[in-house]
């Protein structure tokens, strides 16, 4: 049958010739031109390609191209190149104080913006992405610092961490007044009642008043006569319903009874003094700062 050309009945096209089962017969219908002159082009492409660009693994390595481009190297090249357009960036930052800097529209841009990418990085886990805070971590926004709220306070208090693994660590403990037997029960449930009444938290006044006599002899060397707080102590401000640690009444007695001594990490020799610098005045800039 080869070479043997006939033509459909129905459609009229041209058969090949093959035949299945007496009568069902293949119909001759080439792929179009313009597909396979497609077709052959991505070969012609992918040949080009191939010689060119990085293409085939080989046994240590791969083929690398006559272009010899990488896009490691391509990205490596991007990075230096913003390295270096940041460089005058970061050497101001490390020459000019943080109050000097804070006064630097431009450069108070950059720190702000580097500032919130770190502080993305290594404070969120804890403080949160807003800095908001959680119980036992503090919120960064409001104006209630436990250790003190200038850029310079900031600044060491990020350097030296807080009860940390640091030399000059911001350090105090307030007493385990219940745990240590230093209070009672008894005595623990009014001072309790006199801390949540210096905010306004209607209790019991009797108590109250009972607790203010220990709050005088136990707790006032820390926060104070009126229980404003003492940052050299890290001791916080009770009158201003910000709680670190919760303010219900059972917050309060659990603090008074064990303690709480909260940790923050040192980040001196863990980030670079110009990345410090760059948090410190990015924190104090959330709001809260002093
Ligand atoms: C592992 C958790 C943790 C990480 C990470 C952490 N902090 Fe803290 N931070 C704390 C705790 C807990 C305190 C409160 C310590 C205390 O009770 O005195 C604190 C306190 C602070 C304070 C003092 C607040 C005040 O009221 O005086 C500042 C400022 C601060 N952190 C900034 C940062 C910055 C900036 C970073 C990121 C470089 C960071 N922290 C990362 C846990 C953390
Ligand atoms: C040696 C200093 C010291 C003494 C004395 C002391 N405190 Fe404290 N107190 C602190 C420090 C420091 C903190 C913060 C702990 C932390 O951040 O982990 C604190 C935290 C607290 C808190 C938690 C506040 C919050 O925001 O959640 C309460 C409540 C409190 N103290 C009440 C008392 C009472 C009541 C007494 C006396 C019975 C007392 N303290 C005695 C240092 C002291």
């Amino acid at each position: 049958m080869a070479g043997h050309k006939e033509l459909d009945t129905v459609t009229g096209a041209e058969t090949t010739g093959h035949v299945w089962d007496g009568d069902i017969k293949e119909l001759n219908k080439p792929l179009p031109r313009w597909w396979l002159y497609v077709f052959y082009a991505c070969i012609v492409w992918a040949i080009g390609y191939w010689i060119l660009y990085p293409a085939w693994p080989l046994v240590d390595g791969y083929s690398k191209g006559v272009l010899g481009y990488s896009q490691r190297v391509s990205v490596a090249n991007d990075i230096a190149a913003a390295k270096e357009s940041q460089a005058h960036f970061i050497e101001a930052i490390a020459a000019k104080s943080a109050a000097e800097i804070e006064k630097d529209a431009d450069l108070m841009e950059f720190v702000l913006r580097g500032g919130a990418a770190q502080f993305g990085n290594s404070c969120a886990p804890c403080h949160g992405k807003g800095a908001q805070g959680f119980k036992g971590y503090p919120n960064l926004n409001d104006d209630d610092w436990l250790w003190g709220g200038t850029l310079e306070e900031i600044e060491t208090t990020i350097r030296h961490g807080i009860r940390a693994d640091h030399p000059e660590t911001r350090d105090s403990a307030m007493p385990r007044f219940g745990a240590d037997q230093i209070l009672t029960n008894v005595q623990i449930s009014d001072t309790a009642e006199f801390v949540l009444s210096l905010s306004g938290a209607a209790g019991d006044a009797a108590a109250a008043e009972r607790g203010k006599e220990i709050f005088a002899e136990q707790c006032a060397a820390c926060h104070g006569e009126e229980g404003k707080g003492t940052p050299e102590m890290g001791a916080p401000n009770l009158t201003d319903a910000i709680w670190l640690y919760g303010g219900s009444k059972a917050d309060v007695e659990e603090t008074i009874r064990n303690s709480r001594s909260g940790v923050m990490p040192a980040w001196e020799g863990k980030l670079d003094p110009v990345t410090i610098k760059m948090l410190a005045i990015y924190v104090h800039a959330l709001g809260g700062g002093k």
